[in-house]
């Protein structure tokens, strides 16, 4: 049986008292109910710090999340942070290839492989984002095109490695704009990403994957997403930045 995750993607959003403010909330609401949930907060990197600090005082499973890495150790790379800072700052996982980084930062699906590489080296879970854009799910072709990128992604990956990934599909068009991809919709592509892992790694890890949905989820559409088969979780922006709406998630997937 696989776990449900929710993973809050906090994008740019807080500074570190407000960051400190709502990652008490969550800590203050979390009971052993939540335990079942796999509860991953990813923060801006200066927000790291502090918020593990008040995750590690308090005691609860939540997990900590960078939103992006570079895939080298150290070096001149001004403005990036490494995986062993972020490891070092209490991370666990890291989102790789958003599609925000992928269309405003130029990531491409090579980088996004090294990254992935450079986490699973250091024995942390990258939290793998892949997705089509309007255009494409109107080409037709979209099932190609999200496939391909997880075949990138995790190209050159053994079984065990490939076993630490969670892969997250977030239809572009549905990032923020409260136009939520039908469950129907996100299970067809969710449910082809889990085929290509089992083609990649076998049926045992396609079997043991998470594969989240992002894209607009909120209390209200969270119960149909997370009943379908393939869909294990979210991964959330906007509903994550209250704590109330991301409790409501967490409470969903805890009773799903
Ligand atoms: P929204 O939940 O705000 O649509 O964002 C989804 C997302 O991009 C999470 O990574």
């Amino acid at each position: 049986m696989r776990k449900y995750m929710m993973a809050g993607n906090w994008k740019m959003n807080k500074t570190v008292p407000e960051a400190i403010a709502l990652s008490q909330q969550l800590c203050n609401l979390y009971n052993r109910d939540w335990d079942d949930v796999d509860i991953v907060l990813c923060t801006p990197s200066v927000d790291l710090r502090s918020v593990y600090t008040v995750l590690d005082f308090d005691k609860t499973d939540i997990e900590l999340g960078a939103q992006n890495v570079h895939w080298e150790e150290s070096g001149a790379f001004t403005g990036e942070i490494s995986v062993p800072m972020i490891k070092d700052i209490g991370c666990t996982y890291c989102i790789v290839g958003h599609s925000e980084r992928r269309d405003m930062f130029c990531e491409t699906d090579e980088m996004v492989n090294l990254k992935v590489k450079a986490l699973i080296a250091a024995d942390m879970k990258p939290i793998v984002c892949v997705g089509e854009s309007l255009s494409m799910r109107d080409s037709g072709d979209y099932l190609g095109f999200v496939t391909a990128q997880v075949r990138a992604g995790l190209a050159g990956l053994d079984s065990d490695e490939a076993a630490k990934v969670v892969v997250a599909y977030e239809p572009i068009w549905a990032i923020g704009t409260g136009r939520t991809a039908t469950p129907e919709q996100a299970e067809e592509v969710c449910a082809a990403i889990r085929a290509t892992v089992a083609e990649m790694f076998g049926a045992d890890v396609a079997d043991g994957m998470q594969v989240l949905y992002g894209g607009s989820m909120n209390p209200g559409n969270v119960e149909s997403l997370l009943a379908q088969a393939n869909i294990d979780g979210g991964l959330i922006g906007g509903a994550s930045l209250k704590a109330d709406s991301f409790k409501q998630l967490i409470e969903a997937a805890a009773k799903a």
